[in-house]
């Protein structure tokens, strides 16, 4: 059997059991657990031929990450490319040395240099991972991958599907269409063409029959919130953005946006050779078919809750941020590129950055306090807020009937308020950003301080 025929195979059976992970890495250094090389790549995604990209391991999807929780994990990071980069691992609570934001929290990775990352996720669930550099071309070119964080305990499904969900914007051919445009950046950001699942177009995974499954969907794509739902079947939300929640609730619509993430969890059907079938709006996004004998299993695990400390509502200082458009900003042009500044963070637009010029922080947060953060979106277009090194709690929204959950990124439609609520229990300087990525790169983006 060939290296090809293997990893197909085993890739497959992945999928089924708790085999072993596959890891497409090269084996990393002695001392680590992962080694990412971050460099230029030739992959095959569209019909008819290979996409320029950049890739970490020169494969695309990336290596998914498995961590525990609770446990360190080591990772070395080493760039190729010719540009500086940084990594950042989105949604875990780690110490602000790690959290991988260029001059913010440690110097860029210059071409040819390597960092070397270690944390103890505190929480498990469905993460990710990608730069903090350069975002639209370094993300937007395949620089995106899954973290995922096991449970202390393993809850016990029958498989657990990992989905990265991305639209490349590629033409058949493979070849890069724009990754942004000015006139889409100030909308809602530039959609891709090609609707990919791990890189590929509907593609088919295998579930046991009768089997407690686990399908995990993280947004890694720059621009699309995702409506993702399963009229056929009845799926159960089980964790949302990483974290479980309190009562499992059916799957109706649900949107996603970028940076966003989603377990479903569901039983599947028991005889061999059914499907079951995700959808973006009516788009199927991929399928699960049954295989093997019936696993007869009844109902699902349960997912113990992540350990975020409780913010006390009743002494909370409430701090409002507003969310706006101001078309009126014109182009400015740093280092010959022209940069373009269209949203505002309470009137700030967000200018970058260097080592020597670091911007004020939009509020300075006593470590140890709760606060209740509202935002309000002001603008005609859904902005997913995301905010670093913590995970809060949506409280209400006056735009639908919030239960109470905890994330990383919270989703604001058009003229949307809502409160959030979190300790701020993690002492550094903390992006806090819509995660449309072209959004944060023409204003959307500033940073808190929690000393
Ligand atoms: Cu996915 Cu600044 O983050
Ligand atoms: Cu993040
Ligand atoms: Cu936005």
């Amino acid at each position: 059997m060939d290296r090809r025929q293997f990893l197909k195979i085993s890739s497959a059976l992945a999928v089924i059991g708790s085999l072993p992970t596959i890891t497409l890495a090269a084996s990393p250094s002695p001392g680590f657990d992962y080694e990412l090389i971050v460099a230029p790549a030739n992959v095959r995604i569209a019909a008819d031929g290979d996409t320029p990209a950049w890739c970490f391991n020169g494969h695309f999807p990336a290596p998914v990450i498995r961590a525990k929780q609770h446990q360190p994990v080591r990772i070395r990071v080493v760039n190729q490319l010719d540009e500086p980069t940084t990594i950042h691992w989105h949604g875990l609570r780690i110490p602000i040395e790690m959290d991988g934001v260029p001059f913010l929290s440690q110097p860029p990775i210059m071409p040819g240099e390597t960092f070397d990352y270690e944390f103890t996720p505190p929480d498990a669930g469905t993460f990710w991972y990608h730069p903090h550099m350069n975002s639209v071309e370094q993300l937007g070119k395949g620089l995106v991958g899954a973290f995922i964080v096991d449970e202390a305990e393993n809850p016990g499904f029958d498989a657990d599907v990992v989905m990265g969900l991305k639209n490349w914007h590629i033409r058949d051919d493979g070849s890069f269409t724009a990754l942004t445009t000015p006139r889409n950046a100030f909308r809602m950001g530039t959609p891709g063409r090609l609707m990919t699942v791990n890189g590929k177009t509907a593609p088919t995974y295998y579930i046991p029959a009768g089997g407690a499954i686990r399908a995990r969907l993280a947004n890694i794509d720059n621009t699309l919130t995702y409506d993702i739902n399963s009229p056929q079947t009845d799926l159960t939300i089980v964790a949302i953005d990483g974290n479980p929640i309190a009562k499992p609730r059916p799957l109706d619509h649900h949107l996603m946006g970028p940076g966003m993430r989603l377990d479903l969890g569901f039983i599947a059907p028991n005889n061999a050779g059914e499907t079951v079938t995700l959808y973006h709006k009516n788009k199927v996004l991929m399928t699960f078919q049954t295989i093997g004998e019936d696993k007869q299993r009844r109902e699902l695990p349960r997912l113990p809750l992540n350990p975020i400390q409780a913010p006390d509502l009743d002494t909370a200082e409430v701090i409002r941020f507003a969310f706006e458009w101001d078309a009126s900003i014109n182009p400015i042009e740093k280092d010959g590129k022209v940069n373009y500044r269209f949203w505002t963070i309470n009137r700030t637009p967000w200018d970058g950055m260097s080592a020597d010029n670091i911007p004020a922080p939009l509020a300075t947060l006593e470590r140890g306090k709760s606060y209740i953060f509202e935002l309000s979106n002001l603008t005609q277009y859904h902005h997913p807020i995301h905010l670093h090194g913590h995970t809060f709690t949506v409280l209400q929204s006056n735009k639908q009937t919030i239960e109470p959950f905890h994330t990383d990124t919270v989703l604001l439609g058009q003229n949307e308020v809502a409160r959030i609520a979190f300790v701020a229990d993690n002492p550094g300087r903390w992006m806090y950003h819509c995660h449309v990525i072209e959004h944060l790169k023409t204003g959307l983006m500033g940073y808190i301080e929690v000393v």
